[in-house]
């Protein structure tokens, strides 16, 4: 079977058991602040085993895309190294909401592998939990019991707390849990050591393939466990593993899945992946390289199709750093000095855009995207590079020994160094490196970043006897006030400052999504008014966060949103639909949405588009959007299913989830069709007038349009007539504006150049003097003096001219440029090659007594500051630096 077959046998097996079979829900995660990616087939469904939302389907199956990178499961270090670990991977599973329990999911499982998979049964084990004192809970015998009828006792193992009961992170739902291993060693191995002694030790080719977990807890804040209101069975199948064992190979990367990235990578850098040769050292570096590179590109490329893109922060930052670390393998083992992995991008979707529609639909901006970040990285290395050269030159100069912690880091944080990278150039120079004073540094950075993320999340408190669940009625379409009730609340941390999150039965207030911001205003119980700061959606569960709980909690909520707020924002909202529509028309269709924001004060709206988009295709979509406003076109709101929203013509986005049914919001069905639970104006009348702002480019393939309506825009256009009727004023109310700013610059540009004239002559007279007073020091010729020339230009050619004259040369002038301090050192090649001294360096020390800072190259530097009675000690701590 390929795995195409493999996946979809799967997924037939537990339809036929009553499975409802749902799509993967998006990798990246956008509403749930304790989760960046997911991780588990589960984390879809938390809500449904902790009770907080309705099951509408007791038996689902699916396969997750899933991304271990971060958090409580990070297998990002073995990845490449072994044969089975991955970043991304599909997770097959079949999940009971509180139906069937631990007889069914056992039985099925077995079932599945040895009657439909034909797995042979002496090749698998299985564990069970033995039972935890910490947690008083005992041994799993209605597991054990049910595996007894099917597989030997013998082959059952009894596992500890860590490897047999399974959390989804330091607090959430958790249960005891059960494993299915495999041994797809050779007969001969087999004879030899048995398979259950190698179970869970690590080895690459007894492995677990399938685990089924029974949530029977949930692991509260404070440490405890609590018995959750039903029983439920999560279970995840390692979908690359279960291709390995059932294609009859010894690693994951010799199936389908991976060999055809694997013969690009080796197309690509004219390398071999020799799995045979694992014992040599130099084919393991290859191995590795190609591994961990077919790895990364499925991470990469599958969170980029979900709409996350690399960038600086979150979720974007992981991104990056997996890109950057498959990079740096193939630069580093498969000697690739130019970007690479973009090419493998649609080998990729050809392997997987069955199964995963989104790679083959995005396939050209993965590429773009993926190909800029290369580029930038690329350069980066070779900043990288340079550095580390300029250090160790510097480090042998002064005959040091070792390159120091902060550097590395610097290198690694900065530039992407790995440490063995940075080892290995500095062994060139005959330098050590501290790798402790690494660590070290490393440590404070991750600790920094821990605290920086940290969200202190305690557990609900239930307010209303049936509070546990619910909370998830939004009747702010239609209102902007309800009277309703809390249903529970809970004190969250963040960044130090003590909040609460409080659910309402029902809520006027739209929480954030869909770039739509969050609504705030006032809830009001027992004459009490408390301030709603944000309002935000958390596993589908609408979320009011406060400063304060009120005393009465369980009295009559009066619930109101600030009104003005929200009414601009539906200005902006749909707006942002009409712009979209207008981007279409103008620039084509393979326009999309990549990102939006909307809130009081302005949309922001990102999309796929290739190019810079010009002035007049500006102008054209500014004209189409304010046609639109006057036409006073009115809203039309449907819920409808998703099949026939598409139909209607409404766009689904990549890596967003949508229920069965979606909300679809029509501003003329001739015009603009999208599916949106954001809030709308009436008609689009009310906006007045859109003005776009700015046009800008976010990444490869992504523009940015900014811009603002209504009353904003009102102010905008104000602001800038304010601007030119200030500009006017400033020339004298002249008949034609232009003309008069063009006769300025040219009377100024001639001007400077009389002043330029003169100053050379000046400069001319002022070196002669200079070379005069030149002192020798330790047989190098001294200049360090202050100059009266006001042009940085000038002082240049002065210092390159003296270059010229003088041999060997210490060259330090100090100037006043329009009241500021300017310092300028230029050195003889000779101090630079034989003495090892570095001119930028220098201006960076002597620019600290000028209040200011600078650089440059090591034969030429410059400095700026703000302090030029500083001039003078400067001058003078640079007249030390040679004796
Ligand atoms: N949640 C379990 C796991 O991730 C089973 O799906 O292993």
């Amino acid at each position: 079977m390929n795995s195409n077959q493999i996946r979809q046998v799967f997924l037939d097996f537990f339809k036929s058991k009553q499975h409802v079979i749902v799509p993967s829900a998006p990798m990246v995660i956008k509403n749930d602040p304790t989760l960046m990616f997911t991780n588990a087939g589960m984390n879809q469904f938390k809500d449904l085993f902790l009770g907080n939302a309705p099951v509408k389907y007791p038996r689902i199956a699916d396969t997750q895309k899933c991304l271990r990178v971060s958090g409580k499961h990070n297998d990002l270090e073995e990845v490449g190294v072994d044969t089975y670990h991955h970043t991304m991977f599909e997770m097959l599973g079949n999940w009971s909401f509180g139906d069937y329990f631990k007889t069914d999911a056992i039985s099925w499982a077995w079932e599945l592998l040895t009657d439909v998979y034909n797995i042979p049964k002496d090749r698998l084990y299985v564990t069970v939990f033995e039972g935890s004192s910490d947690d008083n809970l005992g041994f799993d015998q209605d597991s054990y019991d049910i595996w007894k009828k099917f597989i030997d006792p013998s082959r059952i193992i009894k596992g500890s707390k860590k490897d047999n009961f399974w959390e989804m992170g330091d607090s959430g739902p958790c249960g005891p849990c059960t494993e299915i291993h495999v041994d797809i060693r050779d007969d001969k191995d087999r004879e030899v050591i048995s398979g259950k002694d190698l179970v869970n030790q690590g080895h690459p080719q007894v492995v677990e393939i399938w685990n089924n977990v029974f949530m029977e807890f949930n692991r509260k804040a404070d440490g405890s466990l609590e018995k959750l209101p039903a029983q439920h069975v999560d279970t995840g199948m390692g979908f690359e593993r279960l291709c390995m064992v059932l294609q009859g190979k010894k690693s994951n990367y010799d199936t389908d899945v991976f060999s055809p990235i694997i013969s690009k990578i080796e197309e690509i850098s004219g390398l071999r992946y020799k799995p045979e040769e694992a014992g040599h050292k130099q084919a393991e570096i290859i191995n590795v390289a190609m591994r961990v590179i077919s790895d990364h590109i499925r991470a990469i490329s599958f969170s980029i199709a979900d709409g996350q893109l690399p960038s600086n922060s979150g979720a974007g930052y992981v991104i990056r750093r997996i890109l950057r670390r498959a990079v740096r393998y193939g630069y580093q083992s498969l000697n690739l000095k130019e970007p690479f992995l973009f090419r493998i991008v649609p080998v990729l979707a050809h392997q997987m855009g069955e199964a995963f529609p989104e790679l083959n639909a995005q396939k050209l901006l993965i590429e773009k995207v993926v190909r800029e970040e290369e580029n930038s990285f690329y350069r980066t290395l070779e900043q990288g590079l340079k550095r580390i050269d300029q250090v160790c030159i510097n480090l042998v100069s002064s005959k040091a020994k070792d390159v120091d912690g902060k550097t590395i880091f610097e290198l690694y944080d900065t530039y992407g160094f790995p440490v063995d990278l940075t080892s290995l150039i500095a062994k060139g120079y005959g330098l050590n490196i501290d790798e402790e004073g690494f660590k070290k540094e490393l440590e404070v950075q991750k600790k920094r970043s821990r605290e920086a993320a940290a969200i202190d999340t305690a557990d609900w408190e239930i307010v209303a006897e049936d509070g546990r669940e619910g909370g998830n009625e939004f009747v702010g379409y239609d209102s902007y006030e309800a009277t309703t009730r809390i249903l529970r609340y809970r004190r969250i941390k963040s960044k130090g400052k003590e909040q609460f999150q409080i659910v309402l039965e029902q809520t006027p207030f739209y929480p954030e999504g869909g770039g739509q911001a969050g609504d705030t205003g006032t809830l009001t119980i027992g004459g009490e008014h408390l301030a709603v700061t944000d309002t935000k959606k958390e596993n589908g569960i609408i979320v009011h966060f406060t400063d304060k709980i009120p005393a009465d909690l369980t009295g009559i909520v009066s619930a109101r949103i600030n009104e003005n707020k929200r009414l601009l924002t539906e200005n902006n909202h749909t707006s942002t639909h009409l712009l979209h529509a207008a981007l279409r028309e103008v620039l084509g269709t393979h326009v999309e949405q990549k990102g939006s924001l909307v809130n009081e004060e302005q949309l922001r709206f990102d999309f796929s588009h290739f190019s810079k988009v010009t002035d007049e295709e500006i102008r054209k979509i500014e004209e189409i959007v304010n046609r639109k406003i006057r036409e006073n076109i009115s809203r039309k709101s449907e819920v409808m299913p998703l099949d026939e929203a598409k139909k209607l013509g409404a766009m689904a986005l990549f890596g967003e989830k949508y229920g069965e049914t979606v909300r679809v919001v029509i501003f003329d069905p001739a015009y603009s069709i999208e599916l949106c639970g954001g809030t709308h104006v009436p008609s689009t009348g009310r906006i007045g007038f859109l003005k776009i702002v700015s046009e800008s480019a976010v990444a490869a393939g992504i523009r940015r349009i900014e811009a603002v309506t209504s009353v904003m825009a009102e102010k905008y256009v104000n602001a800038q007539l304010d601007m030119l009727a200030a500009v006017k004023d400033h020339l004298k109310n002249p008949k034609d504006p232009v003309k008069a700013i063009d006769d300025l610059q040219e009377s100024n540009s001639i001007l400077g150049r009389k002043i330029e004239a003169l100053l050379r002559e000046k400069a001319h007279t002022l070196r002669d003097e200079l070379i005069a007073s030149a002192k020798e020091v330790n047989g190098v010729k001294v200049i360090t003096q202050k100059i009266g020339l006001d042009s940085a230009e000038v002082i240049k050619d002065l210092a390159f001219d003296l270059k010229n004259k003088l041999e060997p040369l210490f060259l330090v002038l100090g100037a006043e440029l329009n009241g500021k301090a300017h310092l300028t050192v230029m050195l003889s090649d000779a101090l630079v090659k034989d003495k090892g001294m570095n001119a930028s360096d220098i201006v960076k020390n002597l620019a600290k007594e000028i209040q200011g800072g600078g650089g440059g190259q090591a034969f030429y530097a410059t400095a700026g500051g703000n302090n030029p009675s500083g001039i003078d000690n400067a001058l003078k701590k640079a007249g030390t630096l040679l004796s």
